[in-house]
């Protein structure tokens, strides 16, 4: 059987005695309909932790489109089944809205030193509020001594590491990798909502990504962010809504190259109003 909590007072209850004893506890927010790419995530929280705790909550405060909140895949009864095929003693907590929020389902405001400023700061205002409550409420909930985030959302893990090092939580924040479909399409839970062959065909989202690596080594990144534009212009069923080749500490775009800096490329991209992200390190 697995645990599950949908109150904060008795998942504290219950973690007390590993808080008192400092059982190294490790972390991984998630908002549900779970794929490969979360499971990965378990794994390493699984393998480097005595303690692993799973949070299933899809936080409104972070979704600018109502409809896309409501469209949000929910499957709690599939979710537990895919843990229980890892282990059988991860705690998974799924708050009701008002056990996180109390009523009250607004953002505190949050300063990132302008991390929150590019990409998905700008295309889904106060996106970055939204994550930073729910993960800063969650550290505070969990006290886990290890957090686990998937670089899918780059933007999201070096908010996240902001967060933690402003406000002093005691949490190391862990980067994991993309888990990838065959075809190289990155995992999301919003992938539920392709058909079979929109599935195939965003497969040139990593494809293009892979080239525009290829050729930054070479080209500049104007010349790489035409290459893309002109890729997504011949297939007319994407609309591309930004492509962004930035340092990856500061994430902002890269104008001149600079020697020893390490800079990464970012999309964000419609197929028939279904919006996928996906990111690729290009050095
Ligand atoms: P969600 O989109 O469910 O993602 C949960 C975690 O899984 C995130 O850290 C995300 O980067 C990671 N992830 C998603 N797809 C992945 C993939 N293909 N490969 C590797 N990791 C992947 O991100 C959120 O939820 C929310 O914003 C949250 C942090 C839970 C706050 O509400």
């Amino acid at each position: 059987y697995m645990l599950i909590f949908n109150k904060q007072s008795d998942l504290k209850a219950y973690m007390l005695p590993f808080w008192t004893d400092q059982t190294s506890i490790g972390f991984v927010p998630t908002m549900g309909a779970l794929h490969e790419g979360h499971l990965s995530l378990l794994r390493k929280a699984l393998q480097e932790n005595k303690l692993v705790m799973i949070s299933i909550f899809v936080n409104p405060t972070q979704f600018n489109n109502p409809e896309d909140l409501e469209n949000y895949p929910r499957t709690l009864d599939r979710d537990v089944q895919k843990i229980a095929t890892l282990s059988d003693k991860v705690v998974i907590y799924a708050p009701t809205v008002d056990d996180i929020y109390n009523g009250k389902t607004v953002s505190q405001s949050f300063n990132y030193d302008g991390l929150e400023h590019q990409m998905e700061g700008k295309h889904r205002p106060g996106h970055f509020d939204g994550v930073g409550t729910i993960v800063k409420r969650l550290f505070e909930i969990v006290q886990p001594k290890n957090a686990y985030f998937g670089e899918k959302d780059f933007q999201q893990l070096q908010i996240i590491k902001k967060l933690a090092q402003k406000y002093n939580i005691p949490v190391n924040v862990v980067g994991c990798p993309i888990h990838r479909e065959k075809n190289g399409l990155a995992m999301s839970s919003r992938n539920e909502r392709l058909s079979e062959a929109e599935k195939e065909e965003s497969a040139l989202i990593f494809k293009t990504l892979t080239t525009a690596k290829k050729i930054f080594g070479t080209k500049s990144a104007n010349e790489v962010s035409d290459f893309v534009k002109k890729t997504f212009e011949m297939h007319p069923q994407f609309s591309l809504e930004y492509f962004q080749i930035a340092d990856e500490a500061t994430l902002k775009p890269c104008l001149r190259r600079v020697k020893n800096k390490k800079y990464r490329a970012f999309i964000a991209v419609f197929i028939n109003n279904i919006r996928l992200i996906d990111t690729i390190s290009l050095n």
